[in-house]
């Protein structure tokens, strides 16, 4: 049984090896002649339909301002009524034929049956969903004061997700169209204080990755992994230790440190540009996959460095970690940070 065993994973390392040096070149020729052609042939979504779930601040607001660019008429949704209505008249001025708003929370499965009710109600049809809606905790898992008022965050992260596409695909079959998932390059960086996190988003892609295999080619799925991204999670809104939602800037210095921030309307471009292409996978900025392979390589590295780097004992100040003293050095700040996300002030 050894013997066999033994035989086995040289085999499969060989195996490996093999495809790594043979099928890299093939592979890499025939994602460039796909990504050329699907560049030449991609998605016009003038008057189509897009459902657009947290679409009242940051990535996703910035999403709808892309899909209004382009014609599409936008149902955009979120809890925060006032934001998604200034939103909406945004969108309109910059073309979107129509922009309707259904305030509705995401971890409430009547909200989202309401919201894909009135959006067929009103349209009679939906080409994209965006799933965009998303709140992050970050606390030392032992510093969480009572574990139970976490769990909204895979209410909304994971199930959210899950509602809102269970929902939709009858009428996205219907239409051949497709699901946007803003998932996280978190789902793979290991990091402390964010272990609810990115294990949601990790949830996430794993979710759709099968769901892929039983879709096949009737819905499209694209899997988008942003790095840091203007926001009101970049300005500092988390869910603390308390399971409150709180702006808590020190934290996120800490968290963030001197990663650099992109642009939220840079984003959104990405993000539609790569669901109309009909992409599979989209890390945007493109440099955050590179970070796949740090990990897949160096794993004990990658745990290492951000150990030392992020780390402090819980209960112990995060200002004292090396991240947040290297973001103090003059000028650090203003090179990976935008001046947006310096204010506390939150969207009503
Ligand atoms: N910013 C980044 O660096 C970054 C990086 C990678 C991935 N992401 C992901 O990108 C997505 C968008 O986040 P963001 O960065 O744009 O942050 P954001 O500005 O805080 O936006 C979050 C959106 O989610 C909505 N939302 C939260 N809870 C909801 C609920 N229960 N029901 C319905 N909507 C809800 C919020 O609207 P209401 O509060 O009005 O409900 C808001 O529109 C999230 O999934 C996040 O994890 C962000």
């Amino acid at each position: 049984m050894d013997f066999v065993h033994t035989l086995l994973n040289l085999l499969a390392s060989m195996a490996t090896i093999g495809a790594l040096f043979f099928l890299t070149p093939l592979y890499t020729f025939l994602k460039a002649f796909c990504y050329i052609y699907t560049s030449i042939s991609k998605e016009d979504v003038a008057g189509k339909v897009v459902l657009i779930v947290g679409a009242s601040s940051g990535i996703g607001e910035h999403v709808a301002y892309e899909y209004a660019t382009r014609g599409a008429c936008l149902v955009l949704a979120a809890r925060r009524e006032k934001s998604l209505g200034e939103v909406a008249e945004t969108a309109r001025s910059l073309g979107a034929p129509e922009a309707i708003t259904i305030p509705a929370d995401v971890s409430n499965i009547d909200d989202c049956k309401r919201l894909i009710k009135e959006t067929i109600n009103h349209f009679g049809q939906l080409n994209h969903l965006v799933n965009c809606a998303g709140v992050t905790p970050m606390s030392m898992l032992e510093e969480i004061t009572d574990i139970t008022s976490i769990t909204p965050v895979m209410d909304i992260n994971f199930w959210g997700y899950v509602y809102m596409t269970y929902l939709s695909i009858p009428h996205l079959r219907r239409s051949k169209g497709k699901i946007v998932v803003i998932a996280s390059s978190a789902s793979w960086i290991p990091a402390p204080r964010m272990s609810l996190y990115n294990a949601s988003k990790a949830a996430v892609v794993s979710f759709y990755e099968s769901l892929r295999m039983e879709l096949g080619s009737e819905v499209g799925i694209t899997i988008v992994t942003p790095g840091l991204t203007e926001s009101e999670i970049t300005q500092g809104k988390i869910m603390n230790k308390d399971g409150q939602m709180v702006v808590d800037q020190d934290l996120r210095d800490a968290e963030m440190s001197i990663m650099p921030i992109e642009m939220a309307a840079a984003t959104a471009r990405g993000i539609v540009e790569g669901a109309c292409r009909g992409d599979v996978y989209l890390a945007v900025p493109w440099w955050v996959q590179t970070t796949v392979y740090w990990v897949a390589f160096f794993p004990e590295l990658v745990e290492w460095v951000n150990r030392w780097f992020l780390y402090v004992e819980p209960g112990a100040s995060p200002l004292d970690a090396p991240s947040k003293k290297l973001l103090d050095v003059p000028g650090l700040r203003h090179v990976s940070q935008p001046s947006s996300v310096w204010s506390s002030e939150l969207k009503e």
